[in-house]
């Protein structure tokens, strides 16, 4: 199955991200070599990583030992707040990539805003300087809110290309999507099936899955693919992460885009960006 890839601006160029892709929070670092090892193998070239979830190193073996060719498996990490200042973000980047063991990331974003530490645009700087200097291909943020987006912009000129947010049907995120689309940045969305929750025994989007012959995950991801969103879907069973990478193949009509409207709760499973610091 093809996935689509989705274009991010990344200094004077683009670079593409695959739509669907692999998300590897809450997996031991064995583990991760193992479910990545298998996503990879049912299709997926995007492989959603970070240094706090302490998996890199599992998560890059994966990528070496599939044989893949490196420039067709996409993989980004992300920089945890305590390592927001200049010098160490430089060390902490380094550090990923030696877990990693990959010459050139495809994406690094900065994790959290952490306004109380008051350092994101120091760090903001630092990845462009690492993507100028040809070590990443494209920067990114997660949990930032427009307040934190605009900022950046000012303080440099460039919104990011991306922005990794919570999103599932029942924390929309529509004002921040709308946002996004003002400002050409890619909606990528974290906890895609709300992390297991409640959302997939929801009646509404049971009726959607029966409609299309689908199961409740794969109904939510193919609302997530419809709005356009980059997806990150985490599993550690084998029969899910083919379920969810099947979840390609899903097109939702008006009807069904129409219900899932109608789920918005504002249900966050995660932290308020507003108020976290890492
Ligand atoms: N930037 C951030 O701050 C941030 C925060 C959180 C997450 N993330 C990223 O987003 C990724 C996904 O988020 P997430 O891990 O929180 O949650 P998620 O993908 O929304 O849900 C994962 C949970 O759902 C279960 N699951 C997966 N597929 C299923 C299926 N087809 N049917 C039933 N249950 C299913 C998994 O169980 P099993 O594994 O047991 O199968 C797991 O418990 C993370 O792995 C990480 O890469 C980023």
């Amino acid at each position: 199955m093809t996935i689509p890839a989705i274009p991010l601006r990344a200094g004077s160029t683009t670079v593409e991200i695959p739509q669907l892709g692999f998300g590897v929070w809450q997996v031991s670092d064995d583990e991760a070599t193992v479910a990545v090892a298998e996503a990879l193998r049912v299709g997926y070239r995007h492989v959603d990583t970070a240094r706090i979830y302490e998996n890199e190193t599992g998560t890059g073996r994966a990528v070496e030992e599939s044989g893949i060719p490196r420039g067709e498996v996409f993989v980004t990490s992300k920089l945890w707040p305590s390592d927001y200042t200049r010098e160490e973000a430089l060390v902490a980047f380094d550090a990923t990539m030696r877990r990693l063991g990959l010459e050139v990331l495809d994406l690094f974003l900065l994790h959290w805003p952490a306004p109380g530490r008051g350092q994101f645009v120091e760090a903001w700087k630092t990845l462009v300087e690492l993507r100028a200097d040809g070590r990443v291909r494209a920067v990114g943020v997660s949990n930032f809110t427009p307040a934190y987006l605009r900022r950046l912009a000012e303080e440099t000129g460039e919104y990011p290309c991306i922005n990794q947010i919570e999103l599932h049907p029942y924390l929309q995120q529509r004002d921040l999507r709308a946002f996004h689309a003002e400002h050409d940045i890619v909606t990528e969305a974290w906890s895609p099936l709300a992390s297991g929750k409640k959302v997939l025994a929801d009646p509404a989007v049971g009726r959607v899955a029966a409609k299309h012959g689908v199961t409740p995950a794969q109904a939510i991801l193919g609302w997530h693919l419809a709005l356009g969103n980059v997806v990150i879907p985490k599993s550690v069973t084998p029969s899910r992460i083919a379920e969810n990478f099947a979840a390609g193949a899903v097109r939702l009509d008006e009807e069904d885009i129409a219900a899932f409207d109608a789920l918005d709760q504002g249900f966050r499973t995660g932290p308020d960006p507003d108020h976290f610091d890492g």
